[in-house]
């Protein structure tokens, strides 16, 4: 079969193994890598990845695309981000420079809170030219799919704003959003004292948020003085009944069983895990839940890393993702995130690039759709600036994308975004 597009001229090729499973043990370790490569696209997919001669998928018609001796990956997967929401809160960052807990913070009212202000406040066009400028820097950065979640409402309308808004730019820009319904993020004030009838609040508002087809995951953050295991549960199991896949925010700051709710439910994911104890880890051990570490958050928040060598080695399948938003991760720069991977949490670049591509990929159930350079994978695809893979880890702060196509289609050139 000819190809609509061929990318040639690839020095090296890096990519996971295609797997059924998301990839753990000595597996995680390990990528395929072709040198002088090339990709054949035909309708946005990859036709034949391979070395040497094209010639066989070229007719008058096809385009082809000299990558000019780069390296070339699969497009990033950002799988946990609160990309849609109103304002920032620099007004805050000195306080948090001095040393106030985030949590105390959130409990005087600001925090989340003071997030939530300003995204009830904001129009619906503010709303989503403030969220598409971080998306285009996403893509600029490699991320072709990202997962962003509402949570910034703790109200109906203001939830199915953002969810829109965030609808509204999937269907609009190139990249993939992937979204996930966030009502339970904060406890509004009025019903501090009385949870459970928040949370009843919530699990009505899914049916809206399903019958718009706004989101396919709901999430909820499991943390102190925030939703606790038993809350927790009760949320995320109204969900699976409403057709629902399972997200949770656990083990943060502090763990409160929420990890191993995520393996009880068979949640898509359990994110953070900061402070994920032994009980947690064997309970992701023995299920499909992938560990989704946020390592950008624990460099901003200044605390704790997951320990993730030691999740590694008891054989748990771990992603990474930036955990965009504003107040414990402000910043849009994936291949930073890759960066503090490797110097805070001493992943090998292998490792990282299953956690940033395959492994994501399951996090969101788009497995065997995308973050894989093989035969019938969405062609997703990353040129770097760079001679090899560990190089881009190496070298930190920079943004070492050249190109970036998604779906076969050409969205970056020369780190700028092509204008839809
Ligand atoms: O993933 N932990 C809860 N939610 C976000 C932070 C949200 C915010 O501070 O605005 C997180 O870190
Ligand atoms: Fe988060």
């Amino acid at each position: 079969m000819q190809a609509d597009l061929i990318i040639h001229n690839i020095k090296t090729l890096i990519t996971p193994y295609p797997s059924d499973l998301p990839v753990c043990n000595d597996a995680f370790n390990s990528i395929k890598t072709l040198e002088n490569a090339f990709v054949a696209i035909k309708d946005g997919t990859i036709l034949e990845v391979g070395t040497g001669n094209y010639q066989a998928f070229v007719d008058a018609t096809t385009e082809l695309y000299d990558a000019k001796g780069a390296l070339a990956g699969p497009g990033l997967i950002d799988s946990h981000t609160h990309v849609v929401h109103g304002g920032s809160r620099e007004h805050e960052f000195e306080k948090k420079m001095a040393g106030v807990p985030y949590l105390q913070i959130l409990k005087e009212g600001g925090g989340i809170h003071s997030t939530v202000n300003a995204t009830r406040k904001i129009s619906e066009d503010a709303l989503y030219a403030q969220a598409k400028k971080s998306l285009i820097k996403m893509m600029e950065y490699g991320v072709t799919t990202v997962e962003g979640k509402s949570g910034y409402g703790l109200e109906k309308d203001t939830e199915l704003k953002q969810l829109r808004v965030q609808k509204k730019l999937d269907q609009n820009l190139p990249i993939d959003i992937v979204a996930t319904f966030m009502g339970a993020h904060a406890v509004p004030e009025a019903f501090k004292d009385n949870k459970t009838a928040y949370l009843d609040e919530v699990i009505s508002w899914m049916d809206d948020v399903k019958k718009e087809s706004l989101a396919e995951f709901v999430d909820i953050f499991c943390e102190d003085h925030v939703f606790d295991a038993k809350e927790s549960e009760y949320l995320l199991t109204a969900a699976i009944k409403k057709g629902f896949k399972a997200k949770i925010h656990s083990d943060e700051i502090k763990a409160l069983g929420g990890t191993e709710l995520a393996a009880k439910l068979n949640a898509v994911s359990a994110d953070h895990l900061m402070a994920i104890t032994e009980s947690g880890m064997d309970a992701l051990k023995d299920s499909h839940t992938i560990a989704n570490i946020l390592p950008s958050t624990s460099f901003y928040l200044n605390s704790t890393y997951a320990p993730v060598r030691k999740m590694i080695d008891k054989g748990l399948a771990i992603a990474l993702s930036s955990d965009y938003n504003p107040g414990s991760s402000p910043s849009e720069n994936f291949m930073l995130t890759l960066n503090i991977a490797a110097i805070h949490l001493k992943m090998s670049p292998n490792e990282i690039l299953n956690a940033a591509t395959i492994n994501p990929s399951f996090a969101l159930n788009r497995q065997g759709k995308i973050g894989v350079l093989e035969k019938e994978y969405q062609a997703d695809i990353v040129l770097y600036d760079a001679h090899n893979w560990p190089y881009v880890l190496y070298h930190y702060g920079i943004n070492h994308v050249k190109d970036v196509f998604k779906s076969g289609h050409l969205i970056v050139k020369d780190q700028k975004y092509l204008k839809e």
